[in-house]
């Protein structure tokens, strides 16, 4: 069965996407893993950076996004065959196969309002947070990871997301601001977990965007490793530009281009980290 992975943080723009992406990328490329990625985020940024902007404006036209299979279920439609959402070769990196994608639409944004207020409907049988564990059950054996980006929220649709996952990663940046609410976080999914009577294991914290001469980085990884709420991953993602360029929906053909060698060294060291965690339980 597929280890399933969710990437969260309460914080914005810490690399939650940026992060699930070069993950299933390296896992699918250089691993040879089969890898789904679940784009939970109404913003459709891990989307738009596997399929472009032409793609996944297709897929919502076509109504085959994740927004649409939650839609399907609240209206207690028959979910259809999830298979047809997920889209099986994705990504513009010529050495990365197997690479599949289940996509997002800004739809989601009423899908959470409604799955808000579903427990007021007493003709529901399934419970709010439980809609994707429905929806993906099928396609699960499919895969040896599903990584799912959330968005920068601990909403229902977050929860939909843990619940189907045995572990969760927390991208963050080593400022003040951005590490500060990662033990609340720890403290609502391990609430959420007893709630469902379930395990999911925080495989760890991200140190993303680090630079190398900033003294606030370095006293924060510092106070991270020191006393950490959570694992902290040995391997830290330093700031390049070319994270952000590569975000671009253009061809090339191995990630080393795409990101260049150090960071691709990077992104390799924290898949190897996580793939050690999850396959051998260290
Ligand atoms: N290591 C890095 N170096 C430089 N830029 C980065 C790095 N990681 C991410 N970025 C850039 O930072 C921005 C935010 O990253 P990303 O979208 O992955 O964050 P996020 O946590 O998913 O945001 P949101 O909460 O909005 O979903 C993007 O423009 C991305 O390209
Ligand atoms: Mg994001």
């Amino acid at each position: 069965m597929a280890a399933v992975i969710s990437v969260i943080n309460l914080k914005g723009g810490v690399g939650k996407t940026t992060t699930t992406v070069a993950v299933a990328q390296v896992l699918a490329g250089t691993y040879g893993r089969r890898v789904l990625v679940v784009d939970l985020d109404p913003q459709t940024n891990a989307t738009v950076m596997l399929i472009g902007e032409r793609g996944w404006q297709e897929v919502n036209a076509r109504e085959r996004t994740v927004a649409h299979l939650f839609r399907r279920a609240l209206r207690g439609t028959p979910p259809g065959d999830v298979a047809e959402s997920i889209l099986p070769d994705v990504g513009s990196v010529g050495e990365v196969r197997g690479l599949a994608l289940l996509p997002s639409s800004l739809e989601l944004i009423e899908v959470q309002e409604q799955l808000s207020s579903m427990p007021r409907r007493a003709s529901f049988s399934v419970s709010p947070a439980e809609v994707l564990r429905h929806a993906l059950a099928p396609v699960l054996d499919a895969f040896d990871y599903v990584l799912i980006d959330c968005p920068p929220s601990l909403g229902l649709v977050t929860f939909n997301g843990l619940r189907i996952s045995h572990g969760f990663i927390m991208p963050t940046i080593p400022d003040v601001l951005s590490t500060y609410g990662i033990p609340q976080i720890m403290r609502r999914v391990r609430l959420f977990a007893d709630a469902f009577e379930m395990h999911v294991e925080p495989l760890g914290i991200v140190v993303n965007k680090f630079r190398q001469q900033s003294t606030v980085h370095a006293a924060q990884l510092h106070a991270l490793a020191a006393r950490a709420p959570a694992p902290l991953f040995r391997t830290v993602i330093p700031e390049n530009n070319d994270v952000a360029g590569a975000a671009e929906f253009r061809p090339v053909s191995t990630l080393r281009q795409k990101w260049g060698y150090r960071t691709y060294e990077a992104y390799r060291d924290l898949t190897a980290e996580i793939v050690e965690k999850v396959e051998h339980g260290r």
